[in-house]
């Protein structure tokens, strides 16, 4: 199966930083598929055309069943991250979002700063998460349960 991940970053698409988030991604979803997973990874600024375009071709061309963003979540104007997601889903699965927020308040009181989504285009799940690696690693353990579900209906296996 193929997975896409996608990462939003001004500074580390310039080489200010390495990006640790997107390489995160990879190791916490490791394992939780029994069939081998091929990711395709991006590195992306902050701008709302590039995210729609990667995501229209993780999803349409190169047939990703998800794809995991992180970054450009919150509420600066540089994050556009859950615009140019909405832009390109077909349905839209606030309980992601909502999850995320709850379930990180309680650890992190500015989670209610992200304002990440997710929904399905295609037969593709994408999914927001934020952009620091703490957080990439406290969303995945909430969502990982659900991320199973949605690609096993996705793929009609239920
Ligand atoms: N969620 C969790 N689980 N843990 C965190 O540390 N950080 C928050 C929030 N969500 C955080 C979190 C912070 S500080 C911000 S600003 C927002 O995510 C948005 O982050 P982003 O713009 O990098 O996506």
């Amino acid at each position: 199966m193929k997975i896409g991940r996608i990462t939003l970053s001004d500074r580390a698409n310039a080489g200010v930083y390495a990006d640790q988030s997107g390489p995160l991604i990879e190791a916490e979803l490791a394992g939780l598929f029994s069939e081998s997973v091929e990711f395709i990874a991006r590195l992306l600024p902050d701008e709302a055309t590039q995210l729609s375009a990667a995501l229209c071709e993780l999803a349409d061309d190169v047939s990703c069943e998800l794809v995991v963003t992180t970054g450009g979540t919150g509420p600066t104007p540089r994050d556009i991250t859950p615009e140019a997601t909405r832009a390109v889903l077909e349905k839209e699965l606030p309980g992601f979002g909502e999850i995320m927020r709850l379930k990180s308040f309680e650890v992190a009181p500015t989670a209610i700063l992200s304002r990440a989504t997710a929904g399905i285009r295609g037969r593709t799940l994408i999914i927001n998460l934020p952009g620091s690696p703490k957080a990439v690693r406290e969303c995945l353990g909430f969502l990982r349960p659900a991320i199973v579900e949605a690609l096993r209906h996705l793929r009609g296996d239920s």
